[in-house]
């Protein structure tokens, strides 16, 4: 039997996690394991994925906790070399382009195991984001790269990655298909604490964001501004909510929730009138579920969210700008088209038939 060692650190890489420990269940020849190296640690941020999503316990908790890119990269490298040495797994599967998935990819990489890479080839062109670098190395490690967009295949390809790669369409719509149906009987919102489309869902996360006291105080700005039209539900990220403690920053006409699981919050983005984000998953998942959205960011991986009119960006350091691109979303925005990319809710299995015939 052959062996695949998962390795997951972060809340989104739970969720694509699931998507192909789904799949892998379902057929036969391939068994996995995951490693959890501990990136997220606090139970709405890791546990309640694992229950929600029916994904395995991990084989192994790693238990590294928050850091410095170095520092948490570093032990990440030594903690998972020392597993995969003495498991030696037929192969490495990684997820995206957080921290845990540049360890796992380089660590696998070292000891001569091959690599695969679910969501290969986004690109910002932002070398800013850390997301960016882990991810361009990530790339240049694997021997199989599965796409979920045409995009990233022609990103690979400029970058001269031809071989090993796979257009097979989003882990994360498989999940958010399964998740539609039961958040719509299983979610705490259905008792109807919140009316449908009387709210906009808000999300803020990423470091240039926080980390830049104009930028957090600009978005924080701009949804206070947009409180007045309708209210806003933000289940805040702990980094996020560390920040604003420790500059002393508050939004009281803001409803800050804790950081909710993958039911509440797919029945909060398939609800919202409008969605605030600086979230990868959240953009593209706002379209799935057919509500606009405005990205505050610069740039996007998810280039085709914006072309079909779906997803538009708004400087994240002005104010002014984010509340014009919200309004304009609000009022109909541009016409909306669908989206050709993203698969047809079944990439996981894509991805474990070219797997499993990869290791036969
Ligand atoms: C990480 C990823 C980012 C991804 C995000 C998903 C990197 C470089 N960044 O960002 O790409 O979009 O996860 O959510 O890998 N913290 C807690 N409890 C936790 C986890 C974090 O309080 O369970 C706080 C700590 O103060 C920590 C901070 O959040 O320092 C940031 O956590 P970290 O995992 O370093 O980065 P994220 O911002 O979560
Ligand atoms: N998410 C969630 N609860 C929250 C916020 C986000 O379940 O309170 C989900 C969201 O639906 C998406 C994923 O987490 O599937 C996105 O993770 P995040 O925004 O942390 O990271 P990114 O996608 O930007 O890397």
């Amino acid at each position: 039997m052959k062996r695949v060692a998962t390795i997951v650190g972060a809340r989104p890489q739970f969720i694509k996690a699931a998507a192909m420990s789904w799949a892998f269940r379902r057929k036969t020849g391939v068994v996995e394991e995951l490693i959890h190296t501990g990136q997220h640690y606090d139970p709405g941020l890791s546990d309640v994925f694992f229950r929600e999503l029916e994904i395995p316990a991990p084989r192994h908790h790693l238990e590294i906790g928050s850091g410095s890119h170095g520092a948490q990269t570093g032990e990440m490298l030594k903690q998972v070399e020392r597993l995969l040495e003495a498991d030696r797994p037929d192969l490495v599967l990684v997820y995206g382009d957080t921290n845990s998935t540049l360890a796992g990819a380089l660590a696998a990489a070292k000891l001569h195991i091959p690599v695969a890479h679910v969501e290969a080839g986004l690109r910002s062109f932002n070398r800013a984001m850390p997301e960016e670098i882990n991810r361009i190395v990530t790339d240049h490690l694997s021997t199989w790269h599965f796409c979920p967009t045409r995009k990233a295949v022609e990103h690979l390809r400029t970058e001269g990655l031809t071989t090993g790669v796979h257009l097979v369409g989003d882990v994360m719509f498989d999940v958010a298909l399964k998740t539609a149906e039961r958040s719509r009987t299983q979610s705490r919102f259905v008792a109807g604490a919140l009316q449908p489309k009387s709210f906009t869902l808000a999300t803020v996360h990423r470091a240039e964001n926080t980390d830049d006291p104009t930028r957090l105080a600009a978005i924080l700005g701009a949804l206070s501004t947009l409180s007045k039209r309708l209210k806003i539900i933000f289940p805040i990220h702990p980094r996020t909510r560390r920040v604003m403690a420790e500059r002393g920053l508050t939004a009281k006409s803001i409803e800050f929730i804790d950081p909710v699981g993958m039911l509440d919050m797919t029945w909060l983005e398939a609800n919202a009138a409008l969605i605030v984000t600086d979230s990868g998953g959240v953009q593209k998942e706002a379209y799935f579920h057919q509500t606009p959205c405005v990205t505050v960011r610069t740039e996007t991986e998810w280039v085709e969210t914006i072309q079909a009119g779906w997803n538009s960006l708004a400087d994240p350091g002005d104010s002014g700008a984010i509340v014009a691109a919200a309004t304009k979303a609000l009022e109909g925005g541009l016409p909306r088209q669908q989206i050709a990319d993203y698969g047809d809710g079944h990439a996981a299995d894509a991805i474990v038939s070219v797997l499993e015939r990869a290791l036969a």
